[in-house]
């Protein structure tokens, strides 16, 4: 499965949500996550994403292995929260994008 990593908290553009064939993204307050139930591997969504936040679960660089199980628990926490369309840009977005070491940002 697809994986969310850190760049997204706080920036959450859901570009990539709108390309999923499967509806596999689900929605928290400042972050996508996928369903590796759902996700198809199709890759679609890796290249609509500015800040590069999505890996196949393979090659989530190292510094961000643990999104692979926090995708897993809040698709399973958010599962009533799908979306698969593009919304508004959360203010500061474009500020966010610059920021580095943003876990503990991360709303659950
Ligand atoms: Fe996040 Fe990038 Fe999607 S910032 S919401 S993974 S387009």
């Amino acid at each position: 499965a697809y994986v969310v990593t850190e760049p997204c908290i706080n920036c959450k553009y859901t570009n990539c949500a709108a390309v999923c064939p499967v509806d596999a993204f689900r929605e928290g307050p400042n972050f996508l996550t996928i369903d590796p139930i759902e996700c198809i591997d199709c890759d679609a969504c890796v290249a609509e994403c500015p800040v590069e936040a999505i890996y196949p679960d393979d090659e989530v660089p190292l510094e961000w292995e643990q999104y692979i199980e926090l995708n897993e628990r809040l698709a399973e926490e958010w599962q009533e929260h799908i979306i698969n369309q593009t919304k508004e840009d959360l203010e500061d977005a474009d500020e966010w994008a610059e920021v580095e070491d943003k876990r503990e940002h991360l709303q659950e």
